[in-house]
């Protein structure tokens, strides 16, 4: 979605802002802009489409002087994405510059007073709203105007404000959505994503909603929302630019794909000591987590898929019940919880804002919240009352991956130490359990040596224009989790389907034309699958079976196979994916499409 950047220092602003938002084009937009002031005056250029035509538009920012300014790239919400409704916004005189992210709900009221006191718009977007406004308040006192005008906003927004008549001096807001200061030497940023900083800066500050933040190029002041100053602690970015760069891989998605054996790694054993899980700052003690009495796991998409996956598991290790909800669903639903539920939210970037409001929702009414974030500092990192981070490090492509992955991997951990605490397993089933976690890397890099049997599988199958993947019990997870891999970036059609429900409706789209993946590594389910598998063959269907090494049953069954490592049946979920989204992988690439950016996706989706 949306990304903004903002720069004052001693050097030129505007190669400076481009750069930043090349580092941001990987969470999706359709239309970039950036504007800098000058001897009193604000130049801005904009573009429609890439970055990169705004980099030719201002000869990669030599066209612009000045050393101070912002910049945008807009995920379009209200108008199309052209030159003119690209950010920043100019108010009536000039005077103001203003990018925006997020949505202002009350825009359309605004507009029709801003209107009729004379104003007339140039673009159909709602943040133009907000330079108007900045503009009508401002009477020498930037930080007052920029107050004043966020008083009046309504909704979700992060702005960058800058102003003619103040040089060197930058705001920010922030109502929901990231914000993060970027702290440096006789030089200051602003972004909505660290990425976009760290080569830059490593020392960040992370924004709270109701804050605004003065920037200059020697200091940074932080306010809360009654203008009273408010102490920051400065964090340190513990990953390098290289995180964030594809280090010699064709795509960001393959980068991430291979780095799983590490990422999973980094999320496991550093909370494995001497036979137990650890959870170090972890709030929750034994006596309270013996004290819920369900659990409900909200999230959306890929991380609602990790949440299906861990129903199983938990519910298997701990028997207690478990919902696993989407968050856009849960948010509506006037759900029963109370103080003895335990909220599990899942979410890689931490940003996403059904999740957001289904966690406000459900600690409303009383439950203790579990954050699964990747991303420090984030909304969702903040709100929860106990975080346990995935040590993913950045992830570029919009499809997760290693997002996805350590979640997995984060989710059995608290599975594991749950069961323990409740005293639902023993002594020897934990160190078999506590085992299997520590395998878990070592089996994602052997799923990954497979790579090349994946590739030719995928040349062999690309031109099917729709599929099913079937699975039952933690298959049925991955099934979904593999599906959407391959429709997000192969825009090919695509289903999920439990295999026992097929034949209740479904199975009318069976024919020749199919192809239909079955998961088969849950093997206590293998001969129910073998039957599914006989019914789709039977009405035409080519199937391409996923089953455990070793299986030599299936080829009796499938045309092709996909072999998934075998190990702790629970945790199959997590080899099992790895292969599927080498699969959506290959298939994308031979079918030419935009892999790390897909189509109307953008990596974190903070709008409803
Ligand atoms: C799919 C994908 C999305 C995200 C979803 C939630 O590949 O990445 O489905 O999983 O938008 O995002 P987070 O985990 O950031 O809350």
């Amino acid at each position: 979605m949306c990304g903004i950047v903002g720069y004052t220092g001693r050097l030129e602003a505007a190669p400076l802002l481009l750069d930043g938002l090349r580092r941001l084009e990987y969470r999706g937009y359709d239309s970039a802009g950036v504007a800098v002031l000058d001897a009193g005056r604000i130049e801005m250029v904009k573009a429609s489409g890439s970055v990169a035509n705004l980099a030719e538009k201002t000869a990669n920012g030599a066209a612009l002087t000045g050393k101070c300014g912002i910049a945008h790239t807009r995920w379009a919400t209200h108008g199309a994405p052209t030159d003119t409704n690209a950010h920043p916004h100019l108010s009536e005189h000039g005077l103001f510059a203003v990018v925006h992210n997020g949505i202002i709900e009350n825009f359309a009221a605004l507009k029709g007073e801003l209107e009729a006191e004379g104003i007339v718009f140039r673009s159909e977007t709602d943040t133009e709203v907000v330079a108007h406004l900045l503009e009508k308040y401002y009477d020498g006192d930037l930080k007052s105007a920029v107050m004043r005008t966020a008083a009046r906003l309504e909704g979700s927004y992060v702005l960058g404000v800058l102003c003619a008549k103040e040089p060197g001096r930058l705001f920010c807001v922030k109502e929901a959505g990231p914000l993060i200061l970027g702290v440096g030497v006789g030089e200051n940023y602003f972004a909505s994503d660290v990425t976009a900083l760290v080569s830059r800066t490593k020392n960040v500050i992370y924004m709270s909603d109701g804050e605004l933040a003065e920037l200059t190029p020697e200091k940074i002041t932080v306010y809360d929302r009654t203008g009273r100053e408010t102490a920051k602690e400065v964090s340190h970015v513990v990953w390098d630019v290289e995180a964030a760069e594809k280090g010699g891989y064709e795509h960001f998605m393959m980068k991430e794909i291979m780095e799983q054996p590490r990422a999973v790694k980094n999320t496991v054993e550093p909370r494995i000591r001497g036979g137990e899980i650890v959870f170090e700052d972890f709030g929750l003690t034994a006596e309270e987590i013996r004290r819920f009495s369900r659990v409900v796991i909200t999230a959306c998409g890929s991380a609602y898929h990790a949440g299906v996956v861990a129903k199983y598991v938990i519910e298997s290790l701990c028997r207690v019940s478990v919902e696993t909800a989407l968050a856009s669903e849960l948010r509506y639903s006037d759900p029963i919880i109370d103080g003895r539920t335990l909220l599990i939210v899942v979410s890689q970037s931490g940003e996403t804002a059904d999740t957001i409001a289904a966690m406000r929702e459900c600690m409303a009414r009383g439950a203790r919240s579990l954050a699964i974030v990747n991303v420090v500092g984030s909304t969702i990192a903040r709100l929860a009352d106990n975080v346990i981070y995935t040590h993913a490090g950045p992830e570029i492509a919009v499809a997760t991956t290693k997002g996805y992955t350590t979640q997995l991997a984060a989710l059995y951990l608290f599975a594991v130490w749950y069961a323990d605490k409740l005293g639902a397993i023993d002594a020897a089933r934990r160190a078999e359990l506590i085992a299997a976690l520590y395998a878990l890397p070592s089996m994602v890099q052997r799923a990954i040596d497979l790579n090349v049997h994946v590739k030719y599988l995928a040349e062999r199958w690309h031109g099917h224009k729709s599929l099913f993947f079937i699975g039952r019990n933690i298959d049925y997870a991955a099934a979904m989790e593999g599906s959407l891999k391959l429709k997000e970036i192969s825009y090919i059609h695509s289903e999920a389907y439990a295999a026992g429900e097929l034949k209740h409706g479904t199975i009318a789209l069976i024919d020749e034309k199919r192809l239909v993946v079955a998961l088969c590594c849950q093997e206590q389910l293998y001969d129910k699958m073998v039957s599914n598998i006989q019914e789709v063959k039977a009405r035409g269907a080519k199937v391409l079976g996923v089953a455990l090494e070793g299986n030599r049953r299936i080829f009796a069954e499938a045309d092709d196979v996909l072999y998934v490592p075998r190990g702790e049946r629970l945790f199959a979920a997590l080899p099992e994916i790895v292969p599927l989204q080498l699969f959506a992988y290959y298939i994308a690439r031979e079918n030419g499409c935009s892999i790390d950016k897909p189509r109307n996706l953008a990596k974190s989706v903070t709008v409803e």
